[in-house]
């Protein structure tokens, strides 16, 4: 199934990987399986209108509560019912919101589903869920190691610092791809994103969470420009909202 957008990069692994704006990516695996990344599409300023709607969705991942990453999560999950991994106090929010098939589970522990393996890893950020003007508590904050069906290792880093347990990713996980935030404010900065990439060693990164609004300053020539001076070899891919790696 061929990815709506500009095709930029070729890795020749069979799958596509579109940012849709911000935290948000929807990934199209060798076998057709489609999986959603922190679902914030309708809200989502920098997401393509044409990227918005979806032909199915098997599985949802959610790195933590806040809204510019599970906005949408009820409503899609509902529409396409798919396999939603998260935290257990996101599980249980979802869950009361009458969304099916969650798969709760926490950090150090893979799960599979439609075919591919999720493994939580650690974030250090925040995680409380908005409901009707009250914060409902969200758990912690996670990424996931996303296993494809030919051994590609996809890191997708969530809202984040960097800290130095990413060296512990990078050893047991060995990402060959890393979604690496790099806005600044919320999350970490090109600087400490580069200070990330040279503890989990990633061939590629695709820098993600900047240029939504005017308040995320970094940008992936800034990050290319942090990794030099750092010695760090890793390429950065710098998508546009609605480009696609494939
Ligand atoms: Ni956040
Ligand atoms: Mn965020």
């Amino acid at each position: 199934m061929a990815a709506k957008g500009t095709h930029v990069t070729t890795l020749n692994r069979g799958f596509a990987l579109t940012w849709l704006g911000h935290g948000t990516f929807r990934l199209v695996t060798r076998g057709a399986k489609t999986v959603l990344l922190d679902p914030w599409v309708e809200g989502n300023p920098a997401c393509p209108k044409d990227q918005k709607t979806f032909d199915k969705i098997d599985v949802m991942t959610i790195t933590h509560g806040h809204g510019d990453h599970m906005g949408d999560a009820v409503t899609l999950a509902k529409k396409f019912k798919p396999a939603v991994i998260s935290n257990y106090e996101i599980h249980q929010f979802l869950s009361k919101k009458g969304v099916a098939n969650t798969m709760p589970m926490n950090k150090g522990g893979t799960v599979e589903a439609a075919g591919l393996k999720f493994t939580m890893v650690h974030a250090l950020h925040s995680s409380g869920i908005e409901d009707g003007g009250q914060v409902v508590y969200g758990g912690e904050a996670c990424g996931f190691v996303i296993t494809l069906e030919d051994g590609t290792r996809i890191y997708h880093a969530g809202d984040t610092s960097a800290f130095s347990d990413m060296a512990l990713i990078g050893e047991l996980y060995a990402p060959d791809i890393a979604l690496l935030p790099i806005g600044d404010l919320f999350t970490m900065s090109p600087r400490e994103a580069a200070v990330a990439a040279r503890m989990l060693k990633p061939k590629w990164i695709v820098p993600e969470h900047w240029g939504t609004f005017p308040a995320l300053t970094g940008t992936p020539d800034m990050l290319r420009e942090e990794l030099k001076k750092q010695g760090v070899a890793a390429e950065v891919v710098a998508l546009r909202p609605g480009e696609t790696l494939s």
